[in-house]
């Protein structure tokens, strides 16, 4: 493992127990490979599983999701969203909101959201730079129940030497010195409020998304998970959550906003 540089302050369990709240229980890894693995093994709801360090982080699309010691935020939180299944695709949409607003709420950086949640910092030449990333799996608990592991990687402390690649931010790059724990606390925060509001207006995130989603109205390039691409006008979102491009309504997939000329 990389040594970590000499402004590294390692995560504490107490201090995180205490930021999250009492609705969570946390669990604190100093090295783990990812917490989304960890946290699925005995899916509880209402654990939040945290890695100091994460070695072999998963992310979309079967990609991995590379942060050096100390700088990230790597965390996943056991859910029972009770949601119909028909409301299920509306849960990335309403964690990214959740994620988006506690992060602004504790670092004063604004974000732009793309579909279907990725976080965006704008750079000063206006290029827009992923700061955080959300991984949400599917899983079985105890008697049955369909239970969410919502993984969350942000990028808190990197340096640009430090940045697993050139489209990657962090909020130490866009200029706020706010620390690991106070970003976890108040995403946590902000977590239960949304699902909560989830549970109970599943169309109001929705309508909420749609307004603040920075995806819709923009060109973009889709690549499906099939191989396939095509680039198109977003119009929109609908019932269930889907990105309408051109005549496509769009599930699963990478999108990539395309800079007018
Ligand atoms: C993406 O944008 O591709 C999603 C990245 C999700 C990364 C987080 S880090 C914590 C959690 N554990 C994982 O292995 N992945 C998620």
């Amino acid at each position: 493992m990389p040594t970590p540089d000499a402004t590294w302050t390692p995560l504490e369990l107490d201090a995180l127990v205490d930021a999250a709240g009492p609705s969570w229980s946390v669990y604190l890894h100093p090295t783990a490979t990812s917490t989304n693995a960890l946290a699925a093994e005995n899916p509880v709801p209402g654990t939040i599983v945290v890695a100091d360090h994460q070695t072999a982080g998963r992310g979309r699309l079967t990609r991995s999701w590379d942060t050096p010691p100390g700088t990230a935020l790597t965390f996943s939180a056991v859910v029972d969203p009770g949601l119909a299944d028909h409301d299920w695709p509306l849960l990335p949409l309403g964690v990214a909101l959740a994620v988006a607003d506690g992060v602004t709420g504790a670092s004063g950086v604004r974000l732009d959201l793309k579909w279907p949640n990725d976080l965006l910092v704008p750079d000063p030449d206006g290029e827009q730079r992923k700061l955080a990333g959300i991984l949400l799996e599917r899983v079985t608990g105890a008697e049955g129940r369909p239970l969410a592991v919502i993984g969350i990687g942000i990028n808190v402390g990197l340096q640009e030497a430090e940045l697993p690649v050139p489209t990657a931010t962090s909020l130490a790059i866009a200029g706020s010195s706010v620390d690991r724990t106070e970003v976890f606390g108040a995403v946590a925060l902000a977590l239960r409020l949304m699902l909560g509001s989830l549970r109970r207006e599943p169309l109001a995130i929705l309508e909420r998304y749609r307004t603040e989603c920075d995806t819709i109205g923009r060109e973009v390039s889709v690549e499906l998970p099939d191989g396939g691409s095509f680039t198109g006008t977003a119009t929109g979102l609908d019932r269930n959550g889907r990105l309408l491009v051109g005549d496509q309504a769009i599930s699963a997939g990478d999108v990539l906003h395309v800079r007018p000329t």
